[in-house]
């Protein structure tokens, strides 16, 4: 039956991530390795969620209700007018909201251009889309871009450009100088941004999200996608948003209503709940992450990881395995799921262009950060006893001895 699949099938095979988060199911690790909470959503969103279902939400709709309150948002921390009628579009998540951008903007072979390290999903929605993505890599350790390599890359071709800030999985949040380079090369190839912001209120020790769409000249060419499901801890309620100049808003609703029709009615209505959070509530949760970051900046440096990079906004720690350890990423966490019963992921899995077998590509493993104090001090008491006399992971790595 395989003949019978698409090619793009046929190259869609379960991601690293995905792979080691079944293996980590069946072994029943602690699970440091998914970009969501594990623990309960706030609970006036659920009872929102729940008076919706009372209330027999249970037909497609489009709740406009969403797009003034996320045009507001724009309007409030940005400074952008956008049209809630016309420019905002709801979707399934930012993860439709960005295959639906591509679907909406590429013809075979046009390029777009994919910042890696990156969040897995746009390689295979601008394939899926017939476009082809190419790779600019930012520079480690504090993931810098570099412009005369972005300029490089970008050619009559480019479609667009995707930027993520905050950053899966790095942490990194662009600051204004690199968005001026993105926007400057936009304006000069005469091509768009397409953002993903889905940690946009996540960030930490004074730093702050900029929307590439509010430099100048930006606005008319970027298409910004965002969605509840990190802010509000409520990644399984799939709703999520693209905000475009009307006729790109245009093309995307019409190619999300052949897609999905709409996004989850009941969710729909208490997103309106969500998006009404007052400002305490976005204050304590970039505190309440930033403590649960610096518990694990903490454990991984304790243990010999060199977090030379702080995170400075998402999800995630992007760390470097320990000097001494002599085996590759994948080796590291299969270990770690059989020794210590935690999961992360190998860094590899966001690296896509080609690298040496042992390039730095290999050297990374990311954490998420995102759980329960009761998960992350299990993690830490399952890694510590990982630890030889001398403090150091040095005698778990060395178990495993030579690759076999
Ligand atoms: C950078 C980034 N974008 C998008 C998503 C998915 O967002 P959504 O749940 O809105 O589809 C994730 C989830 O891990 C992510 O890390």
């Amino acid at each position: 039956m395989e003949e019978k699949l698409s090619t793009f099938a046929k190259s869609t095979t379960p991601s690293p991530i995905q792979q080691l988060s079944y293996l980590a199911q069946r072994s029943n690790a602690i699970n440091l390795a998914e970009g969501f909470p594990d623990f309960p959503a706030p609970s006036h969103l659920k009872n929102a969620a729940v008076s919706a279902i009372n209330s027999d939400f249970n037909q497609y709709r489009h709740v406009q209700g969403i797009c003034d309150h996320v045009a507001k948002n724009m309007k409030n921390i940005h400074g952008l007018d956008v049209d809630p009628i016309t420019d905002i579009v709801i979707c399934c998540g930012q993860t439709e909201a960005f295959a639906a951008a591509m679907f909406a903007l590429l013809d075979q072979g046009d390029e777009v251009i994919v910042i890696d390290p990156s969040y897995e999903t746009y390689e295979s929605c601008i394939r899926m889309a017939g476009g082809v993505p190419v790779f600019v890599s930012l520079d480690p350790p504090y993931w810098t871009l570099n412009p005369e390599k972005l300029m490089k890359v970008c050619t009559s071709k480019t479609k667009a450009i995707v930027l993520n800030s905050p950053h899966n999985p790095t942490g990194k949040v662009f600051g204004l100088d690199e968005l001026d380079i993105i926007a400057e090369t936009c304006r000069k190839q005469d091509c768009l941004a397409v953002t993903d912001e889905v940690y946009e209120h996540i960030t930490y020790d004074n730093e702050k999200h900029i929307s590439l769409a509010s430099l100048p000249g930006m606005q008319e060419r970027t298409i910004i996608t965002s969605s509840l499901s990190k802010t509000y801890c409520v990644t399984g309620w799939r709703i999520g948003w693209a905000i475009a100049p009307i006729c790109i808003a245009d093309a995307i609703r019409n190619i999300h209503i052949r897609l999905t029709d709409s996004a989850p009615a009941p969710f729909q209505e208490a997103a309106l709940t969500a998006l009404l959070s007052p400002p305490k509530y976005y204050e304590s949760l970039k505190e309440d992450f930033e403590s649960r970051r610096d518990f694990v900046v903490e454990m991984l440096s304790g243990v010999g990881f060199q977090v030379e990079f702080k995170p400075q906004g998402s999800f995630f720690i992007f760390a470097e395995l320990p000097n001494d350890y002599e085996h590759c990423d994948i080796d590291f966490v299969e270990e770690l799921i059989k020794q210590a019963g935690v999961v992360a992921v190998p860094g590899c899995g966001f690296f896509h262009s080609k690298h040496p077998p042992d390039g730095y590509q290999r050297r990374y493993i990311r954490f998420a950060f995102c759980k329960s104090s009761q998960t992350l001090i299990a993690a830490h008491r399952k890694i510590s006893a990982l630890l030889n006399s001398a403090g150091r992971l040095k005698l778990f790595l060395a178990e495993k001895g030579p690759d076999t």
